[in-house]
Parts: C-alpha cells; sequence; structure tokens
C-alpha cells in the first residue's frame, strides 16, 4: 500500500467543521462510548479559554484526527514565583477509527505540547475516564503524563418536582464583582483555581452565583465579612453550546434505571426522580466554585443544589442533570446530591514541560493530594 503522507495543522472552520463534526460521531469515546454533539462548533469546548488551539490531522486531503488545547494561568502550591503556574489543557482528542494505532494521535499530542512549550507553558494535563486504556496508554506510557489527581464526577438526575428548601436558609444571588471577591478571598489558595476568574463569572454561559446563610446569622458585609456558617456556588450551562450522550451503560445501571423508572411510574405518589435516557442527546448545568465555611454549612450546600435542581427543572427542558466535579477527598463529596450509580471517577494526569520544575513536579505528583480541588467550567 503506498505510504500516505500525514499533516499536523490549523483548524480551519470553514473546510474543516463538517469533517470534525462527522468525527467527532464516529468516535465513541471510553468505555461509556460517550458522543459529544457540538452543535455546530467544534471548537465549543476552548472558546472560552484565554488562549485555545485546535489541530487536525490530514491524510490525502481527508481529515483523520483532531485535537484541542487551552492554556491558562492557575494556582499551583509553591510554585515560583507567586505560586501560580501556566497550564496547557489537552482535551478532544479523536483518531478515526480505521487509522488508530499508526501513530497519528501520538503526532497530535505532540504537536499541541509543542505549541504549549511555544507559549511557556510549565504543565501540560489531561482528564481521561479511568477505564480509557487507549488514552491512559498514550499519555502515560508514551508521552511521559503521572497520574496527578482522581476527582470524582457527581451526576445528579433533574426531576420534574421542586426540592423544598427549609424556611430558616436564605438564598441571594450576588453580583458578578461581590463573586469574584469571595473567590479571590476563600478559593484563590486552592489548587488549580484560575487567575482569570472574573471571565469565568462574566461569560454568558455562567448562570450566576449564589450564596446561602442561615435567616439571623451574620451577613454578608462590605467590608468582606462572612457569616459563621455559609456557602456559595455558581452554575454553568453546558447544554447551551454542547450535548451528550452514551453509546453503552453498564449492565447494572441499565437494569437499575428500568426498576426505578417502573416503581416510579406504578407508585407515582412516590414522586421519584425518573432517570434521564442518556441515549439521546442531553444537556446539563455544571455546579463549579462550591466552597462551604462553618460548622452547618454542610446543610447550605445542599440546599445551594436544591436551588440549583429547582432552577434547572423551571427553566431549561434540555438540561438532564446536574453535574459538579469535586476533589477525591473533598467534604462537598458528602453534601453534594448525587447518584452514586451514574458518578463516576476521573483521571487526571500531568506532564512537566520545563526542565526547573523537575523537583516542583515531584512534591506535585506524589504529595497527599489538597482535599479540594477547582474545577474549571471551561474544561468539562
Ligand atoms: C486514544 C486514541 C486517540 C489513540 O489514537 P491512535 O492514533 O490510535 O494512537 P497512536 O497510534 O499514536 O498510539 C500511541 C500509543 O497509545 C496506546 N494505544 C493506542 N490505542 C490503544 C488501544 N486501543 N489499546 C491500548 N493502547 C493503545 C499505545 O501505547 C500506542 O503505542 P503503540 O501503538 O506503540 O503500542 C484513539 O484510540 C481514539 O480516538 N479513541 C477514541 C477517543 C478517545 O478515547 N480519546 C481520548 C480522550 S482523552
Amino acid at each position: 500500500m503506498p505510504f500516505k503522507e500525514l499533516t499536523i495543522r490549523g483548524y480551519e472552520c470553514q473546510n474543516d467543521r463538517a469533517q470534525v463534526e462527522d468525527l467527532e460521531r464516529r468516535c465513541k469515546v471510553g468505555p461509556s462510548q460517550s458522543v459529544l454533539d457540538a452543535m455546530g462548533d467544534p471548537m465549543c469546548r476552548i472558546r472560552n479559554s484565554p488562549m485555545c488551539i485546535m489541530l487536525v490531522a490530514e491524510e490525502d486531503n481527508e481529515l483523520v484526527g483532531v485535537i484541542q488545547g487551552s492554556i491558562k494561568m492557575v494556582t499551583v502550591h509553591n510554585h515560583p514565583p507567586k505560586d501560580m503556574a501556566k497550564v496547557g489543557y489537552v482535551l478532544g482528542l479523536r483518531v478515526a477509527p480505521y487509522s488508530r494505532r499508526k501513530g497519528i494521535g501520538s503526532s497530535l499530542v505532540q504537536k499541541l505540547e509543542e505549541w504549549f512549550i511555544s507559549n511557556d507553558v510549565d504543565y501540560a494535563y489531561v482528564a481521561t475516564e479511568k477505564d480509557n486504556h487507549a488514552s491512559i496508554n498514550l499519555f502515560m506510557n508514551k508521552f511521559g503524563y503521572i497520574k496527578f489527581r482522581t476527582p470524582t464526577i457527581l451526576i445528579n438526575p433533574v426531576n420534574h418536582h421542586s426540592f423544598p428548601i427549609s424556611s430558616n436558609i436564605e438564598i441571594a444571588r450576588v453580583k458578578v464583582e461581590k463573586a469574584e471577591s469571595l473567590y479571590r478571598n476563600f478559593m484563590g489558595s486552592i489548587e488549580f483555581f484560575p487567575s482569570d476568574i472574573e471571565n469565568i463569572l462574566r461569560n454568558k454561559l455562567s448562570l450566576g452565583t449564589w450564596v446561602a446563610c442561615f435567616k439571623g446569622d451574620s451577613d454578608f458585609g462590605p467590608d468582606g465579612q462572612v457569616p459563621n456558617s455559609w456557602a456559595m456556588l455558581s452554575v454553568w450551562n453546558s447544554g447551551e453550546i454542547f450535548k451528550l450522550r452514551l453509546g453503552k451503560a453498564p449492565p447494572s445501571c441499565l437494569l437499575c434505571t428500568k426498576s426505578w423508572n417502573l416503581i416510579g411510574r406504578i407508585f407515582p405518589c412516590l414522586k421519584l426522580a425518573t432517570l434521564p435516557n442518556f441515549f439521546s442527546p442531553f444537556g446539563f448545568y455544571f455546579m463549579y466554585g462550591v466552597y462551604q465555611e462553618g460548622p452547618f454549612s454542610g446543610k447550605l450546600v445542599r440546599a445551594l443544589c436544591k436551588f440549583v435542581h429547582n432552577m434547572a427543572s423551571k427553566k431549561s427542558e434540555h438540561c438532564k442533570i446536574i453535574v459538579a466535579e469535586v476533589g477525591g477527598r473533598d467534604e462537598l463529596n458528602h453534601h453534594v446530591p448525587h447518584w452514586k450509580l451514574l458518578s463516576c471517577p476521573d483521571l487526571w494526569c500531568i506532564k512537566a514541560l520545563k526542565n526547573e520544575g523537575t523537583g516542583m513536579f515531584h512534591e506535585l505528583t506524589t504529595n497527599t493530594p489538597p482535599k479540594a480541588l477547582f474545577v474549571d467550567p471551561r474544561e468539562v
């Protein structure tokens, strides 16, 4: 067979869009065989980042692979000079099924890393399903990425009924300026906190930031005072830019879904949440920047989550689930309502792109991970 020449180049919307969309449809990702519908904009997942790129792999004028990357500054403890590092996020790697195991995925990753390096990036990182062996082998065995964090993706279905919220809890929406100052003061030192938090909060996909406290507890003062117990979160409307569809679900999940929906139909008085049909495209709200402080703040987090649920159930017929992603050891795991059956661990892998960061990198990947981790909604 004649040798086909492989070219890696930047994505050109006008010429490549249809082929990239087609490739995305043909590439089922990981054991869940999930497929992403970018609703006409294949760059939708990176467009909101401070710097981004999409590369395509072409063989004889045929598009056979694609990769995306974004760059931003985040908090990384002990990273000189000011606990800040420039990180490059790798996402959306896809190679056409019949072109796999020929080095195309590797060529795309290599070119993306070169772009990161030319932009002075300290660390590249990627998030993958822990059972996606092809992806894990590629990044860890071939490119030397190291397992870094294992946050948990918490998923809760959206029910048609509203959840009641305790009358002694006050929930208020805060302005972007106030939200930014709360985030910088209380979450600024959390690992991977983005330095451009204001861009996230001001983005049209960000539906708002809400705080909760108990009635009668001291208020949020103009000089940064906070109540004894309080919580906050923000909501990102991911369904506005893409939809997801699962190709396969574990048999246990299918069985449970069927039984659960049947019980709900037989006993409507139980008001059970019906599980969404994950096999047809669905959107979701992503709760980010979830923070709690004070002895009774768990209750406040739960109230905020109910509030977000009720908002989704009222405002968006496409929003079928509420998603949050929290650090593996984060206390929030206990307070953010989720279905264990639907929730899953995520695997973040990281690689140092600069030699001088070696000692720091060792520390980053071997120390016990901090409890909390900021998950940027732009990277979901
Ligand atoms: C993951 C994917 C991009 C790999 O693309 P590819 O072009 O086949 O990758 P390469 O040929 O460069 O393979 C590089 C290395 O990855 C690993 N690898 C690739 N496919 C693998 C598989 N099916 N099983 C196990 N390891 C695999 C191997 O270590 C391989 O090196 P080797 O061929 O020398 O053994 C491709 O399988 C794909 O598009 N999968 C669906 C989408 C996806 O899961 N993307 C990753 C999301 S983070």
